[in-house]
């Protein structure tokens, strides 16, 4: 999601620590090609209720709008839109975003296409590169892109019933066990062993060839006659499997070899339509069988999609010949809780399954489940379900092997228990992956495992494995679970500049917070400092700021949370988070040293320290 901004992320935390640029200055989005103050004011001007009623209707309660939502399927409307905030949040699947973040997730722009397309519906221009009238024309390009892959996509599935070559094709499917239903919902195709089929039926004027290629239908060759002739198919004697975005427009193609032969699959290349990082296959059409089954199944290939499919598991999707990426995985998070990863069962499936979990750990809050489920060696999910059927697969899926379970199977198969140095070594494999994975019920399951197997205190092991990232994923979590979900001060403090920018204008004393060294008391500042240089920020404005940063996906959650406060309380109960926030870090000494004293004696000093802490609490006990 954030590839767009190149260089973005820790970078935030820097200037605030030299007090030198001003802190947004440095904000991810100005790495972009977009400065951060065309951002600024776009965010101002737009109305995201209206962005996002000509796209889906919405209709008035209160003050907010709402609708069903587009992105889980779902009966009564829970996806809510804050006129105020500029904001949308849904309250059944979690989704929530700016305007901007609602372009990208619905449209499935990139994040400059998302500006540009806001941009222009307002009769801005976006500054810098790519800028101009040539934007009108990309929004036109990126249409005209999408009808050719809409008149290839058609032109294959006639081939598939038509072509004279094509019984060939036909022929392989019925051996792959494809029935006729299964290959018309796939909209599966036939690409004819010919140079220039496609080429000669769309292509019949230099524009459309141009199209041709840059939708990565055609290639163009530099030397040969006339520049009809210049060009030719990409795909040639390949079976055709359509990719679908999330929205069902078909923006890629993989085109397999019939029988054997190398490459056995080839794909369409990144156009600006495909994004292989993103994109999954199937997820469109999965989407109701997802929100049916209340999990997801990720698999290898098109083939195990279909296969599973056609047996009646309609929840599952497919990377496109990658690993799978943290787009993917939180791409997936915002349609269903639950994933459960599929692979063989041999070597490189394990393999492949460390990297999955590498990849998911830091999605990992509070609510969410990711499993994997390994097949028996050389087999696939396709061969697998029909050899054993729906119910066999599903009792299969129903043993994968919890991510904790994973987690600590690798762990332990790296460390010997039995030798001295067993403990340290677990402790120290360990730390990297507890580092990747958010504060929750979770990790204190893994943490509490760990003692168990290492014989180390569960603090110590705790506090081996504090997290030190920029902001700390309280264990705060979707829908009702959000309401539930208790957060630090800091991240109250946050999530209310986020709702109510004005509250800034209440901090007399900024700089007493820049001494505060909690866990994103600096982002809180930059807030605070944000706010108060440029009047009017609202909800959008601040999240924008972040995008492309690793705290941004947190932020977005901490904007959206339910913090039931009156709006008449609102002042006060920021001014009594910042006095809570303000002592923390003696709360949170004395918490330690209690701790400590808890294991064994503490030295002088440190009993003086604590004593001194505690008659400080005592005193303010009594003063409220
Ligand atoms: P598989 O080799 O497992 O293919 O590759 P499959 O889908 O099961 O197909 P069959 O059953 O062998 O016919 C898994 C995925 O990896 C990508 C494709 O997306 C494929 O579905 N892949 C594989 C490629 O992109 N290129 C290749 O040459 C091979
Ligand atoms: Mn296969």
């Amino acid at each position: 999601m954030c590839a767009h901004v190149p260089g973005a992320g820790t970078g935030t935390l820097v200037p605030i620590l030299m007090r030198q640029p001003p802190a947004y200055l440095t904000i991810p989005v100005m790495a972009g090609p977009i400065p951060d103050t065309f951002i600024d004011q776009l965010m101002a001007r737009v109305d995201i209720v209206s962005v996002i009623d000509q796209r889906i209707p919405l209709t008035q309660k209160g003050k907010e709008f709402m609708a069903c939502c587009p992105f889980h399927e779902e009966k009564t409307p829970s996806f809510s839109v804050s006129q105020v905030k500029q904001f949308y949040h849904c309250f059944g699947c979690g989704a929530h975003g700016t305007a901007i973040g609602f372009l990208m997730n619905y449209e499935n722009l990139g994040f400059v296409e998302a500006v540009t397309t806001l941009a222009n519906s307002i009769g801005l221009e976006v500054p810098g590169a790519g800028s101009g009238p040539r934007d009108g024309a990309a929004i036109q390009r990126s249409r005209s892109l999408q009808d050719m892959m809409d008149r290839a996509n058609a032109w294959f599935r006639k081939q598939l019933e038509t072509h004279k070559g094509s019984w060939l094709a036909r022929g392989y499917l019925k051996e792959r066990g494809l029935d006729q239903e299964t290959v018309e919902s796939f909209g599966i195709g036939f690409a004819p062993e010919e140079w220039r089929g496609l080429v000669g039926e769309l292509g019949k004027q230099q524009p459309d060839l141009d199209l041709l290629v840059e939708a990565g239908l055609a290639g163009r060759s530099e030397k040969g006659g006339s520049a009809a002739h210049r060009h030719y198919d990409r795909f040639r004697g390949r079976i055709i499997f359509p990719i679908e975005n999330l929205q069902g427009r078909v923006v890629g193609f993989g085109g397999r070899i019939i029988g054997d032969g190398d490459p056995k699959y080839l794909n369409s290349p990144e156009t600006p339509l495909f994004h292989k990082r993103t994109e999954l296959y199937g997820l469109h059409r999965a989407r109701r069988a997802i929100g049916q089954e209340k999990r997801c199944i990720i698999v290898e290939g098109y083939l195990d999609v279909i296969g599973l499919a056609q047996f009646g598991i309609g929840n599952a999707v497919a990377t496109l010949g990658t690993a799978t990426t943290r787009e993917h995985v939180q791409r997936l998070f915002r349609v269903t809780a639950d994933i459960v990863f599929c692979f063989d069962g041999d070597r490189a499936g394990r393999a492949a399954a460390e990297k999955a979990m590498q990849v998911v750990l830091p999605e990992m809050h509070d609510g969410r489940q990711a499993s994997f489920l390994f097949l028996a060696e050389g087999e696939d999910p396709d061969t697998t379900i029909r050899k054993e059927g729906r119910e066999g697969f599903q009792a299969r899926l129903d043993q994968a092997t919890p991510l904790p379970d994973l987690l600590l199977d690798t762990l332990t198969g790296q460390a010997d228990m039995s030798r001295l140095d067993g403990q340290a070594r677990l402790v120290s494999l360990a730390r990297p992956l507890m580092a990747q994975l958010p504060e929750g019920a979770i990790r204190e399951l893994i943490i509490g495992r760990l003692s168990t197997i290492s014989n180390l205190p569960d603090s110590r092991l705790r506090e081996d494995f504090a997290r030190s990232d920029p902001l700390p994923d309280a264990p705060l979590k979707r829908s009702a679970r959000l309401n539930r979900g208790q957060i630090t001060p800091v991240a109250m403090a946050i999530s209310m500049v986020l709702q109510n920018p004005s509250l800034a204008g209440e901090v007399s004393d900024i700089e007493s917070l820049a001494e505060l060294d909690l866990p994103g008391a600096r982002i809180l500042l930059e807030l605070l400092e944000r706010c108060s240089d440029r009047p009017g920020q609202n909800t959008a404005n601040l999240l924008e700021a972040y995008r492309g940063s690793d705290s941004h996906g947190y932020l977005e959650e901490l904007a959206a949370r339910s913090n039931y406060i009156a709006e008449s309380a609102l002042k006060t109960q920021f001014s009594d988070t910042l006095d809570v926030l303000r002592e923390e870090p003696s709360r949170q000494r004395r918490l330690q040293l209690l701790e400590k004293s808890r294991l064994g004696p503490l030295r002088q000093e440190e009993r003086q320290e604590l004593l001194m802490l505690l008659r400080q609490r005592a005193g303010k006990t009594v003063r409220r």
